[in-house]
Order: structure tokens, then C-alpha cells, then sequence
């Protein structure tokens, strides 16, 4: 397995009062699969991610990725983890300007110690994005960067990549071509996905599509596939 949740439960204060988040919840992720996960704003899906991530406390529960349980990992480990196993995509794709879209696509594999020049020129072939190598973020349209933002977690060849609604700001039709290209990457590089989105079209997609609400998650593939 990628990613295994189980039991997971999450406290947020609201004021003076702690609210469960998260309570009871399970999940498991295998190698190259897809999920989409769907639920209300404020249902608690970015913290899901960023527990995922390592990048915040686990409270309850546990979550393995590749191996390693998170609530037993020092710092270090977390660190490595997120370099080595972990891609993340956002919805403001988080490019840095004063690179190159050649050196953003490079910049997670070189972090990651795993650069290979032949992966990245593929990466940037599939997501037809092998034009604009040269060229800065600032040039570039949403879709584009986008694109570029799903090579870039892509260089490092990691087991489990997570996106948080990384359509948000693409129309449709970019929508759905930047997600099938990230699922047939997912595919081919047997990488696990786990994408939040509110499109019903994104979601799809993916293989299953789950619904986050009153802090569990449930199986809802048949509302949309
Ligand atoms: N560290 C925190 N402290 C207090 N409240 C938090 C914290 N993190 C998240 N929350 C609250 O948890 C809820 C879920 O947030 P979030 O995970 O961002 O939801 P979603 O991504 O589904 O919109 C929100 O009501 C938010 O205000
Ligand atoms: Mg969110």
C-alpha cells in the first residue's frame, strides 16, 4: 500500500471550544491509484492532506505512508519522507519566478537527490509543456503552469502525490485535459493520487471518489461514475 489511514481523528479549537474534524476515519491507497476526494468547504479536507503530508501533528490514529508511520517519525524523517515520497500540487501552483520552467521541473527531483534529465524531458513531453522549457512562470497561461507544476512534483518520482484543487483556477476543458494527463502520469509511473476537487467532472476521473463530511470519509463513486 501507498497510504493507509486508520482510526484517523483531528481536534481544531474554535475559540475556547475543540471541535472533532476529523473522527474515526480510514483509508487505504495503493500503488498508481486514483482518488478524488469531494466535501463541503471547511469539511476538513486540506487538514486531511496536510496530515498526510507530515505537516501537521497526528492526534489520533495512524497513517503509514511507504512504510513509515508518521506519528513515530523524528522530524528528520518527515522531512525525507515529503523530499522522497511525496509530491504535492496546489491550486496556485507554487512555481518560483525566478527560475525557469526547465528548473522548476528539475527543482523537486534535485531536492529528492534523483534528477534524471531523461525522465524530465518526458515528464515535459507527455504534459506538452516541452516548448516552454526555456521560458519564466510569468509567461506562461494556467493551464500551463499547471502543467508545469504537475512535472515538477512528477521529476522525483514519488510514490504518493497530492493535489489540492489544482483545477480551481482552469476552466473546464483545461480541466479535464490537465486531469487526465495527471491520472495517466499517476498511471505509468505507479503513482498513488489523492485529489480534492469540487468538480464533478474532475472527480470522475479517478478510480474511486470519496465524500469528506462530519470528519468521515464514504464511498460515492456512484453518485458521478
Ligand atoms: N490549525 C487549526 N486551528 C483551528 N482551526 C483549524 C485549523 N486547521 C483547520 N481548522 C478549521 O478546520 C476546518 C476545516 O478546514 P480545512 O481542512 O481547510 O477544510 P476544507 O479544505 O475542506 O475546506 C475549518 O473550519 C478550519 O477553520
Ligand atoms: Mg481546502
Amino acid at each position: 500500500m501507498s497510504l493507509t489511514i486508520e482510526s484517523l481523528g483531528h481536534q481544531v479549537s474554535d475559540g475556547q471550544r475543540q471541535r472533532q474534524l476529523l473522527s474515526d476515519l480510514n483509508l487505504t491507497v495503493g500503488p498508481g491509484e486514483c482518488i478524488g476526494l469531494m466535501g463541503d468547504s471547511g469539511s476538513g479536507k486540506t487538514t486531511l492532506l496536510n496530515l498526510i503530508a507530515g505537516l501537521e501533528p497526528i492526534q489520533q490514529g495512524q497513517i503509514t505512508l511507504a512504510g513509515v508511520e508518521l506519528a513515530q517519525a523524528s522530524e528528520q524523517q518527515l522531512s525525507e519522507l515529503r523530499k522522497k515520497q511525496l509530491g504535492i500540487i496546489f491550486q496556485q501552483y507554487n512555481l518560483l519566478s525566478s527560475l525557469s520552467v526547465q528548473d522548476n521541473i528539475a527543482f523537486s527531483a534535485r531536492l529528492a537527490g534523483r534528477y534524471d534529465t531523461a525522465l524530465c524531458h518526458n515528464l515535459a513531453r507527455q504534459l506538452e509543456i516541452h516548448s516552454l522549457l526555456n521560458q519564466y512562470p510569468s509567461t506562461l497561461s494556467g493551464g500551463e503552469l499547471q502543467r508545469v507544476a504537475i512535472a515538477r512534483a512528477m521529476s522525483a518520482q514519488p510514490k504518493l502525490l497530492l493535489a489540492d484543487e489544482p483545477t480551481g483556477n482552469l476552466d473546464d476543458d483545461n480541466s479535464s485535459r490537465v486531469v487526465a494527463l495527471l491520472v495517466k502520469l499517476a498511471k505509468s509511473h505507479n503513482t498513488a493520487l489523492v485529489l480534492v476537487t469540487h468538480s464533478h467532472n474532475v472527480a470522475a476521473k479517478m478510480d474511486k471518489i470519496y465524500q469528506l463530511a462530519d470528519g468521515q470519509l464514504s464511498l460515492i463513486n456512484h453518485v458521478y461514475k
